[in-house]
């Protein structure tokens, strides 16, 4: 062949790769509302910044008449590019060629991937949209996911990995996305499950749509396994995109400082009357972080998930920042399983990518009852004072209002390794609320009154006593476990220059292989 020709034939092989499983299935890809691998890649990275891998490669089945069926690439598109200028790796599985299953040869793509971008120091991002094991392979299919759950395993705290799930996700294929730090689905063409609505039906007759057993909606209100949730998939890549902007490229590196056009001293004058005059009245805790955050910019992560706490990424005076705050809006802000776990992790995450915590602290402590405990409140709980107290990130609290009992001791509290604590004059201090309080100290005198009006009276006296004493940030400041009570309209500038202050601080905790945290 002359070197003309050859060059005719790599050309006419990458077309034949670029059709993945042809026109007619791209069509019917298209028809469902979804893209094909190629197109997704394209809006995720860096204009002309792809560098594909192993575009050649195809399976190695004869079973089953795949001998002579093979497609270039093999059903997954593998490579690196860039976002913002940095390099990333990509793996999009191509639900044209065999329905995006899961072949030996597609997992070692990914595995490819995987292992260069844990050397390079890199992000992995995984676009998921498959059937599953390729059936027609068998256990090694089975062995191909397993090699990519332990390349999950070990990057993890390593490199950022990130998930989204754009189609069926089903069976144990779901664990490699569960492994990654975070999951993102499309509103309406994915579903992820263990086992699907058919099994499901056989072994416990319970009949349930896909929708409703692995929705989206499903997992990014009911089961907290999907971070974000996006209209749709253009949107589920870009939100990708903004997501990076906040991490480091590896857990050796600082979070990416950006130029801060918002005043550092920047004064929020509404803060200092954004506590309601009657503490149990709400108020919106993500207005205190608008204030609060470069350019009211906020990036939360599980908004529809266990909504009495708020979780998400900011930037303070440039600097990126994971944000933590109790949520009055909802459920008062009470700490509960599905919060403690939904702020555990978070945590986690943060930690381990350098990136400062900055905790809001409207809590009125654990939320009681049956439920929560045979759930396992005491274990979930404790896995939130175990992410707070390994953390070496600096940790910047401010308590806003209520901090009460065991969930002050939870939320970043001094004695957890807290950098520099602060609260607001309506801060509120103590083992518990004043009238659960005067109920147990002084229960049995009131049950002795019984004039209704001189009990009320005898207990609106008591609670004032309490409160005098307890609710109020000054005794715990008299003791130096709140570093200092400043001016709410201040707090932005007070904050950034706590993270400025503690910025270099190191505080390791003792070699151990690693730690057993209460899973
Ligand atoms: C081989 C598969 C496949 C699979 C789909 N295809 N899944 N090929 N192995 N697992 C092929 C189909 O034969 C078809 O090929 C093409 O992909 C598109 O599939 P359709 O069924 O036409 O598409 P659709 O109607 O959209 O349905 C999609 C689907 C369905 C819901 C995903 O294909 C399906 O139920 N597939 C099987 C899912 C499954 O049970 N997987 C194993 C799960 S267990 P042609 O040539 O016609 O285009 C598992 C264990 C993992 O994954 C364990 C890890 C530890």
């Amino acid at each position: 062949m002359k070197s003309q020709e050859k060059v005719k034939q790599l050309i006419d092989l990458r077309e034949k790769a670029r059709e993945g499983g042809g026109k007619k299935r791209i069509e019917d890809q298209h028809a469902k509302g979804k893209m094909t691998a190629r197109e997704r890649i394209e809006i995720l990275l860096d204009e002309g910044s792809f560098e594909e891998f192993d575009m050649f490669v195809t399976h190695r089945t004869e079973d089953f008449g795949l001998g002579d069926k093979k497609y270039l690439s093999d059903g997954v598109v593998t490579g690196h590019g860039t976002i913002d200028g940095r390099v990333v790796y990509v793996f999009a599985q191509d639900f044209t060629i065999f329905g995006g299953s899961l072949s030996e040869t597609f997992a070692l793509k990914i595995c490819k991937v995987m292992d260069q971008a844990m050397k390079v120091g890199a992000p992995v991002i995984g676009i998921n949209d498959s059937g599953g094991a390729r059936i027609q392979e068998g256990v090694r299919s089975l062995a191909g996911y397993a090699e990519i759950f332990e390349r999950n395993i070990l990057a993890s705290g390593v490199i950022p990995q990130i998930s989204a799930i754009f189609g069926p996700c089903a069976g144990g294929a779901v664990y490699s996305p569960a492994l990654t730090d975070f999951i993102v689905m499309s509103a309406r063409s994915s579903y992820m499950f263990v086992t699907g609505p058919k099994v499901t039906k056989t072994v416990t007759g319970e009949d349930i749509s896909t929708e409703n057993l692995g929705g989206s909606q499903v997992h990014g209100t009911k089961s907290g396994v999907a971070h974000f949730i996006a209209d749709d998939e253009e949107e589920g890549l870009l939100l990708i995109r903004k997501l990076l902007s906040y991490l480091p490229q590896n857990n050796l590196e600082e979070p990416p400082l950006v130029e801060c056009n918002d005043p550092i001293e920047r004064q929020a004058d509404e803060l200092n009357s954004i506590i309601p005059e009657n503490s149990n009245q709400p108020y919106d805790i993500k207005d205190v972080i608008y204030h609060l955050v470069d350019d009211g910019e906020f990036m939360e992560i599980h908004a529809v998930y266990a909504r009495n706490i708020v979780i998400g990424f900011a930037r303070m005076g440039g600097m990126p920042v994971g944000i933590v705050g109790n949520q009055p809006n909802f459920l008062a802000g009470v700490l509960d399983i599905d919060a403690s776990r939904k702020a555990a992790r978070f945590i986690r995450f943060c930690d381990a990518f350098n990136i400062p915590i900055v905790t809001l602290v409207d809590v009125p402590g654990f939320l009681p009852g049956s439920g929560q405990e045979y759930g396992g409140i005491i274990v979930h709980g404790a896995k939130l004072m175990f992410a707070y107290g390994e953390a070496s990130v600096p940790k910047i609290t401010v308590t806003l209002r209520k901090s009460y009992g065991g969930a002050h001791c939870v939320m970043s509290s001094k004695q957890l390794r807290g950098d520099i604590n602060y609260a607001w004059p309506s801060a509120e201090i103590a083992v518990m609320g004043p009238s659960g309080a005067v109920e147990i100290l002084d229960g049995k005198d009131i049950s002795e009154i019984k004039d209704p009006v001189k009990k009320a009276n005898y207990i609106a006296e008591k609670e004032k006593e309490y409160r005098d004493k307890f609710a109020n940030p000054y005794e715990a400041a008299r003791y130096g476990y709140i570093d200092d009570i400043i001016e709410p309209r201040n707090t932005r500038f007070r904050i950034i220059r706590a993270l400025r202050t503690v910025a270099t601080k190191k505080d390791p905790g003792p070699m151990k292989k690693h730690s057993n945290i209460p899973l």
